[in-house]
């Protein structure tokens, strides 16, 4: 058992409590799900800027800094994607309990891999918030030429076209980047961050 040769030694680490009390904040973790395209990490950059304005520490985690980092060995097979899910919550785990407001923009694309993150993550930290641009709309930005290729059958598994999306069913916000602006998009989130 690899396990008992394992020492903990939390009893002599600093607390969580100790760390959000020298920042002044609370660490949580607010969970963007939705399609490719869709918006996340454009609203996650506009609430870390507010948040950094307002001297609150904040964290992005995102495809640019873990699938071509901790995760460069992962593809989009359903086996592999719920070890993505798994690592990144994992991760988040680690800096919610610093302290620190991080936010997580993947597809994250079922209930069952959003339920994971949020059993490791803890119900009381965690904070789902569900960028619901509709598929034609992110398929017409199509950002990153991924659905035009999608559809020409060159990439496999495509969230939304040849891999399933199940929408989340209860978030704790709701955000259509097709119908809002990005300002009016922000406001919601930091709100959700500081239970204004
Ligand atoms: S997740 O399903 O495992 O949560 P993740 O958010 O890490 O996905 O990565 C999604 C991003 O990878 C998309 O925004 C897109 O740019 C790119 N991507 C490449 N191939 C695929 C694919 N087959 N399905 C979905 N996204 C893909």
């Amino acid at each position: 058992m690899a396990n008992k040769v394992i020492y903990p030694i939390f009893d002599k680490m600093m607390s969580r409590e100790d760390k959000e009390a020298l920042l002044h904040q609370r660490g949580i973790m607010i969970w963007m799900t939705g399609l490719s395209g869709s918006g996340k990490s454009t609203v996650a950059c506009g609430v870390e800027r507010e948040l950094h304005r307002r001297g609150i520490l904040c964290r992005i985690l995102d495809g640019d800094n873990i699938r071509t980092g901790i995760n460069s060995n992962l593809s989009f097979s359903a086996e592999d994607r719920r070890e993505n899910i798994r690592r990144i919550a994992e991760i988040g785990k680690l800096f919610v309990e610093t302290g620190i407001v991080t936010i997580a923009c993947f597809v994250s694309p079922t209930n069952e891999l959003r339920q994971m993150a949020r059993d490791i993550i803890g119900d009381k930290d965690f904070r789902e918030v569900y960028i619901a641009t509709p598929l034609d709309e992110c398929e017409r930005r199509d950002v990153k030429g991924l659905y035009a290729r999608a559809r020409r059958g060159e990439v496999k598994d495509f969230t939304g076209i040849s891999a399933p999306f199940e929408a989340p069913t209860h978030p704790d916000l709701s955000l259509d980047t097709s119908q809002m602006t990005l300002k009016e998009e922000v406001e919601a989130v930091v709100k959700l961050i500081t239970c204004e």
